[in-house]
Formats: structure tokens, C-alpha cells, sequence
């Protein structure tokens, strides 16, 4: 019987109670079995960076993959069609069906909590790049849940903000990747955001149907971001298929009452549970109905291991290489190195990924240090330095400082206690953070427990004064030695989202005086105040952690670290950002580095002419400094692999493969649309001008521009041809010559740049219309063809609410990034309403 023909009949043995069942979560990340029918559970887990899998901890771990920023930044769709296949891998060894990612907002400003998590500012590369991760992971067998449609670029007031956005704008921009990627992505699911558009939430807007599902045909399941679905008939009747999480929800007996009353036409209904059964189907959770693909095996653990080293070096990208005694800074001369110093607050921490639902639990990382010195080997010292701290708060206290107090090996042993004292449970656990969601472990209610208390023997490695704390929004209590050090109930500032509660809970903490290697007995117990985490909605999270770290001041560091690049053949600074900075559900304020890091790269670049700079964020930082050292390198939030990934393209084993994937601004605020919301609206007033060409209407430069990046070879573009017209059903292929005049072997990203400076309608002065990797020998030459897909020509006309090609001519530019295009051609369009 034919697939469609099977998921009727399973629907036709179901009452319009159990349909509707089914259309709400079972609870947080699953959803109802329905035996009767030969459906099983299915399982949904976040993405994008990794498959986090049902618990959000260290006991649980996940293959973290870069963030997006560092996987458009690749602009290598094998590459990252691969590893989508690594977690598709990921999410069957963890009983997981669909993996919610991608994430395609676009990065419509940096100071966007979620641009880490984001790919790109371009919708063509965005939706190329999604394209490659979905088809990734749909060829192991596990959906991928494109996300959140629509308009979500930014997190300030997310769960209420209304997005006044021209059609145009949507059209072009935001709803672009999700249009190439439900096409020719073929994905299997689709989130409905938090946000209103234009005056109606995300959950109920009529694009769901009539855009999504009528005009681009997609077939398989919108579900609403975690507590987004917020009535009865309207998100129904609007096209939502899935309120997620639950088991409670505004559909459930409410939806059935809706249908019995004739609010709801039960054909909906029907509409939703196929979907669900047709994505059931595709992931094999359901009986006697084959996978759309045959379930993936785990990857050994060094395959991933090299997949991962690789995937971030190829997302790296160099904004600048000076020469320095007349060679270029990078790649570093291995044999001239006796000592180097690896410096900066990100240097021994590994910041791999940025926070919110993002996280998840890597087994291991690799901070630049012992990248660094794993690949130099014992023949090359390698100092370090942190030189300043990146955050002001007081990190995670490190496992290795920890001790079981029965002995039994670092970390720390977690006892839940009932309101009466009497202990209900207990854990070893291997960290000093800790979040659970709606039960302690399998067997343990949240009801049942009133406080949680960790107990550890904290042993630190030099005496002197350290600070030790905690984290977490209500009552804390810590004890050092048998002494209480405080106890207190901490708050959110006014007006912070929830999430802020679980992503930077406020602290406490005091100064302790430890000996070097005494072991000092160290309680911290904590009762949540509440248990928010998601809008209005009641979730059971509890989420605190244990703080500790040496209290020294950054000037001593700052004169250390500036010490130890004086007396280094090479100083490598590490600076960036942290999950807390970059994070879901708040914006950042400030693009500035967080700190004294713009001190500490200056003092650095005074005491050593060889001074690298790599930065480690998911999203652009100010370098007012660049000028000044040779050589920056941008690493983004790389995954575990990161430290490997950094010393292989130092020392020139591998090059920096990456192309920024958004522009990089000079200055705060300058040409930047805001993320403020005024009056609960948030107005996308520069319409179709975001990213670089908003730098050229302003008149202004930016840091570095979209597409730039440099390798380590050198590139001679020949020639460009295109054929005289563009065929507006199928593009053009737009042929590329070039050489590689370097002396290594290397992958040119060869960008094509659309403009049409006679046009009768308003345009960006100019835009990304195709792209595609040239590898090549030292002195070979090679062709690429770049295939201009006709929508890139169009655009979309608001009057007559279609696409429209103008007819005449375009010009094409060719070259290395939006700032820098050599070659040129022209190609003529008959005009018209072209259909996709
Ligand atoms: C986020 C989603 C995520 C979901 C489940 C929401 O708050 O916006 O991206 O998939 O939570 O964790």
C-alpha cells in the first residue's frame, strides 16, 4: 500500500480523543506513544551544536560540533552536510528522532543573544548552508526541525515581542532560508517562534498555512517553540500542528471540546495527526512502515574526533596576516620556536559553544593551551598566562579542584532532601553545575524534594585567597569547613527573562583563605524560589552551581601575561566571549570584548612584535586594536575540537579555511539595526538593507567585510563567463577561471555579487547571488562553476504579491568577499512572474 494510503488508515482507527492526544508533548522532549497504531515514542532534542539528548548534563554527553557561525563560515556544504550526518549519528545513539536545528534567523544584528547560533547574515548562504545540515541529517534517518519561523533575529522580550516587518523584507530575508530549505532541504519539521509578526503570534499567523504549507508544499510537522502555543482554536485553526512541550498545553480537552462545537474542523485535526504519522513514518516510529532512511551507526570515537578537528579549522577565518620581518605572521615557522606564550582569559577554558538551548555536554575539549602543546611537543615550552578574566562572574568551580567526600574520585555527591530533612536521593556527580528538568532523576518528583545540597572536599593548587560560591535564583546556603559562609535568597534583576535564571543565575560569594593541597569540606544547599524558566508557563527546572576560582587582580595578571610574551619567540592571545555573554534570552549591550581583554592585546602586542590574535566568540566583537598586531584570527565558538583545530592551522598544518559569514562592524550602534523593542514592537525599519550593503548606504566602512577571509595561499581570478541570458525557470551557471599564485596548496571560496545599478526598484548596491569552492595546487589553475539561481535575480514585488524578475541587465562581480571583486560580466533577464 502506498505510504499516504497506510497513514489514513492508522488515522481512521483513532478516536478524536486520541488524535488530539497526540498533538500535544507527552512531556518536555517527547511525544505519545499510540500502540493501537504502531506508533512508538518519539524523541526531540536540541541542536544546533551537538544532539543533547533527554538530560541536560555531564552524565550525557554529545559530540560537540561548531557553532553555525563557524559552520557558514566553512561555506562548504559537503562539509557540513557531513556533519549533519555525525549528528544524525549523535541522535540515534541517543534515542533521538528529530533534532531541533537548524536555526536560520538570520543575523540581522550582532548584538542578537542567538547570532552564535544563527548562520549568517545572507539568506542565500543561510539557506545553502541549512540546506547541507538538513540533508545531513535526514540521510540518518532523524528529522530536523527548522527554526523559528519566522522573525525571531533577536531575544529582547522574546516571548512577546511583535515584529513589524515589511513584506518585502520577509520575503527576501527572513523567510528566504526557510523557503530554500523546506524546498530543497526536504525538511521534516518546522518551529513556529515565540514572536508576533506584524500584530499576530508566530503560533496562529496565517503564514503557517498559507505560505508554508500551501505555497512552498511543506509536508511535515510545524511545532510551536517550547510553551509558544498559546490558545486553543486560533493556533489550530492557523496551521500549527504540534504544541510543544507537555503534558499540559492549550490544546488537550480544550481542542477536543473546540472540534465537538464545530470551532475546529476535525479535518484539521485529521491534517495535524497525519503530519505527525508521516514524520513518525520517515524516522521509523512506525510500525511496518519502512524510514525514509536506513538508521545510522555511532561514529568511532576518532572519526568523529578528526571530523570535528577539521570541521573547525575550516571554519576559521583569518581577517589579517602582516608580514613581520618580511614573511606573513601565520602560518608560525615551527622550527623557530623555542617558547611560546599562550595567553588570555579563553586560552586554558575552551569556549566551544554559546548558551541557552544550545548547550549540550561534550565528553572532553581541547582549550587552545593544550592544543598548543600537545602539537609542539616537549621540545617547545608553552606558557600561560590569563592576563585578564573575560566575565565578571565567578566561573564553574573546575572538577579537577573537587573531591567526593567518600573518596571516590573528583566531583561532588548530590543529596535531595525532602521539607522534613529526611533524605529522597542522591547522585555523583562529575561537575559543579546542575540542572534538572521536571524530575530529579528517574524515580524522584520535584514535589517530593525542598532542597538540594552538594557536598564536596575542595583541594586548590596554590595557597592563597580564593573565591567560592554559588549560583542560583532563591535560597542558597553555603558551609566551608562546618562554618556557614552565607546564606541568602538571591533574585533576578527587574525586568530579566526567565532564562537569564537558568543561563547566568545571580551569584553570592566569599573570599576563603585555602592551603595549597588541604582538603577543605564544602556544602552548598539550594532551594529554588520558583521554578520558571519558559514565558508564563510552569516548568519544573532547577538549575544552580557551585562557583570557585583563585581572586587575583588583572593588573598582576596583565604584568605577568606581558612578561611571559616578551620572553616568547611568539605570543598567541586568546580572547572572546562566553556562553554567559553570548547566550539565548537576553542581547548583548555591548559589542566591546567583556573585561580588560582590548588592555591585554595591547600590552601583549607592546612586549612581543609576534603577537597572534585568535578570538573566540560565536558573534562579532569590536578589535580596535587590529591594526597594531600582525595577525587575527577568528575562531568563533569551534566546538571540543577546538585547541587541536587552533594549533593545526598555527603551525600551517591546515589553513584557515573560513569566510566571515556577516560583516564585522567597526564601531558600536553605527548602521546596526536595533534589537530594542519600543512599546513592545520591534520595527525592521531598514527593510532589505541589513548587513554589509548597510555599510555602503551609511557611507561607512566596517571592520572587515562579508565574505572576507584570507587562507594561506594567494589567488589570481583569470576570467568570468555567463552565458547572455538567464533562463528564469533554472539560472545560469556562471563560470569561474582562476590560479592559485601561493605556495600551498588551498580552497578559495569564489563569491559571486549580484548589482543592477539602473533599477527601477530600490536595491542593496549589491548582493550574494552564488558561490563555490576552487581547491588548487601551487601554480594550477582551475575552473568552477557557480550556479545564479533565477530567485536571485528577483525580487518581490509588494503590490502585485509575487516574485518579479525586472527585465534588462544585471552585472555580475566576481571575486574574494562583498569588498574585493576583480572580474566582471553582465547577463540579461527577460522580466516577469516567474513560479517556484
Ligand atoms: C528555544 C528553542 C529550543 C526549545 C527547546 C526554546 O526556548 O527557543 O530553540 O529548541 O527551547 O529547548
Amino acid at each position: 500500500m502506498e505510504l499516504e494510503a497506510v497513514l489514513r488508515e492508522r488515522l481512521g482507527s483513532l478516536s478524536l480523543e486520541e488524535k488530539i492526544r497526540l498533538l500535544t508533548g507527552a512531556d518536555f522532549w517527547s511525544l505519545y506513544p499510540e500502540p493501537a497504531i504502531g506508533l512508538r515514542r518519539m524523541v526531540l532534542s536540541d541542536g544546533p551544536a551537538g544532539v543533547r539528548g533527554e538530560r541536560w548534563d555531564e552524565r550525557d554527553p554529545s559530540a560537540n560540533v561548531p557553532s553555525p557561525t563557524a559552520l557558514a563560515a566553512s561555506w562548504d556544504e559537503a562539509r557540513v552536510e557531513r556533519i549533519g550526518r555525525l549528528l544524525a549519528a549523535e541522535a540515534r545513539r541517543k534515542g533521538v528522532d528529530v533534532l531541533l536545528a537548524p536555526t536560520v534567523n538570520l543575523h540581522r544584528s550582532p548584538y542578537g543573544g542567538r547570532h552564535f547560533e544563527c548562520l549568517s547574515e545572507d539568506p542565500l548562504l543561510t539557506a545553502r548552508i541549512g540546506v547541507a545540515y538538513v540533508r545531513g541529517v535526514q540521510a540518518g534517518g532523524v528529522g530536523a526541525c527548522v527554526k523559528h519561523f519566522v522573525a525571531n533575529d533577536s531575544e529582547t522580550d522574546r516571548f512577546t515581542v511583535d515584529v513589524r516587518v515589511g513584506e518585502r523584507a520577509l520575503r527576501e530575508l527572513y523567510l528566504a532560508p526557510f523557503e530554500v530549505i523546506v524546498r530543497d532541504g526536504g525538511a521534516w519539521a518546522v518551529m513556529a517562534a515565540y514572536n508576533s509578526i506584524n500584530g499576530t503570534t508566530a503560533t496562529e499567523h496565517p503564514m503557517l498555512q498559507r505560505v508554508l504549507k500551501d505555497e512552498w508544499g511543506f509536508d511535515g510537522v510545524v511545532m510551536s517553540d517550547w510553551y509558544a502555543a498559546r490558545s486553543t482554536e486560533p493556533a489550530a485553526n492557523a496551521g500549527l500542528d504540534l504544541a510543544m512541550p507537555g503534558p499540559s498545553g492549550p490544546w488537550g480537552d480544550r481542542l477536543v471540546a473546540a472540534v465537538r462545537d464545530g470551532r475546529v474542523p476535525e479535518a484539521a485535526v485529521d491534517d495535524k495527526v497525519l503530519r505527525l504519522l508521516r514524520l513518525a513514518a520517515r524516522v521509523g516510529a512506525l510500525e511496518g512502515v519502512d524510514p525514509a532512511a536506513r538508521p545510522v551507526a555511532p561514529w568511532p570515537d576518532d572519526a568523529a574526533a578528526a571530523e570535528l578537528r577539521q570541521g573547525a579549522a575550516a571554519g576559521f577565518v583569518l581577517v589579517r596576516n602582516a608580514d613581520v620581518d618580511g614573511a606573513p605572521a601565520l602560518p608560525l615557522d615551527r622550527s623557530a620556536l623555542r617558547r611560546v606564550a599562550v595567553l588570555g582569559p579563553n586560552a586554558e577554558v575552551a569556549r566551544t559553544l554559546g548558551g541557552g538551548s544550545a548547550t549540550v555536554f561534550p565528553s572532553y575539549t581541547v582549550s587552545p593551551v593544550e592544543g598548543l602543546r600537545a602539537a609542539l611537543g616537549p621540545g617547545v615550552q608553552v606558557d600561560h598566562g590569563r592576563g585578564v578574566r573575560s566575565t565578571d562572574r565567578l566561573p564553574v568551580a573546575p572538577l579537577a579542584l573537587l573531591g567526593r567526600p567518600d573518596g571516590g574520585g573528583a566531583g561532588v555527591e548530590v543529596r535531595f532532601l525532602a521539607a522534613d530533612g529526611s533524605l529522597r536521593g542522591q547522585e555523583d556527580r562529575a561537575t559543579g553545575a546542575f540542572t534538572w528538568l521536571n524530575r530529579f532523576g528517574p524515580d524522584l518528583p520535584m514535589a517530593e524534594v525542598a532542597a538540594v545540597e552538594v557536598h564536596t572536599r575542595v583541594r586548590v593548587p596554590e595557597t592563597g585567597t580564593w573565591r567560592l560560591g554559588g549560583s542560583g535564583l532563591g535560597h542558597l546556603r553555603l558551609t566551608v569547613a562546618e562554618r556557614v559562609a552565607f546564606d541568602t535568597v538571591t533574585e533576578l534583576p527587574a525586568g530579566a527573562d526567565p532564562v537569564e535564571g537558568l543561563m547566568r543565575p545571580p551569584q553570592r560569594w566569599v573570599p576563603v583563605e585555602l592551603r595549597a593541597g588541604q582538603e577543605v569540606p564544602v556544602a552548598l544547599r539550594y532551594q529554588p524560589e520558583d521554578t520558571g524558566g519558559f514565558g508564563e508557563a510552569e516548568v519544573a527546572l532547577v538549575t544552580f552551581q557551585l562557583n570557585l576560582a583563585r581572586q587575583a587582580s588583572d593588573d598582576d595578571e596583565l604584568e605577568e601575561a606581558a612578561a611571559l610574551a616578551a620572553g616568547a619567540d611568539v605570543a598567541v592571545v586568546v580572547v572572546g566571549t562566553t556562553e554567559e555573554v553570548e547566550s539565548e534570552g537576553f542581547d548583548r549591550d555591548s559589542l566591546a570584548l567583556p573585561g580588560r581583554q582590548d588592555e591585554l592585546v595591547r600590552r601583549v602586542a607592546a612586549a612581543n612584535p609576534r603577537a597572534v590574535v585568535v578570538v573566540n566568540s560565536g558573534a562579532p566583537v569590536l578589535l580596535p586594536w587590529a591594526d597594531a598586531v600582525p595577525a587575527v584570527l577568528v575562531a568563533w565558538f569551534p566546538g571540543q575540537e577546538f585547541g587541536n583545530a587552533l594549533a593545526d592551522v598555527l603551525l600551517g598544518d591546515r589553513e584557515p579555511g573560513g569566510r566571515l559569514p556577516t560583516v564585522w562592524p567597526a564601531a558600536e550602534h553605527a548602521h546596526l539595526p536595533s534589537t530594542r523593542p519600543v512599546d513592545g514592537r520591534l520595527s525592521y525599519d531598514e527593510s532589505i538593507h541589513v548587513g554589509n550593503c548597510a555599510y555602503d548606504r551609511a557611507g561607512a566602512e566596517p571592520a572587515f567585510c562579508f565574505g572576507h577571509g584570507l587562507g594561506y595561499t594567494a589567488w589570481d581570478y583569470l576570467e568570468v563567463t555567463a552565458p547572455p541570458r538567464l533562463d528564469p525557470n533554472h539560472g545560469a551557471v556562471v563560470t569561474v577561471r582562476l590560479r592559485n599564485t601561493g605556495t600551498r596548496p588551498g580552497r578559495e571560496v569564489v563569491q559571486v555579487y549580484a548589482c543592477r545599478p539602473d533599477s527601477a526598484v530600490e536595491r542593496p548596491t549589491r548582493w550574494l547571488v552564488g558561490f563555490a569552492g576552487a581547491s588548487a595546487d601551487p601554480g594550477q589553475e582551475v575552473t568552477v562553476e557557480v550556479t545564479v539561481p533565477a530567485r536571485s535575480l528577483a525580487h518581490w514585488d509588494g503590490e502585485t504579491h509575487a516574485w518579479t524578475i525586472e527585465e534588462g541587465v544585471f552585472r555580475l562581480a566576481v571575486g574574494r568577499s562583498y569588498g574585493d571583486q576583480g572580474l566582471a560580466t553582465e547577463i540579461a533577464v527577460a522580466g516577469g512572474h516567474p513560479r517556484w
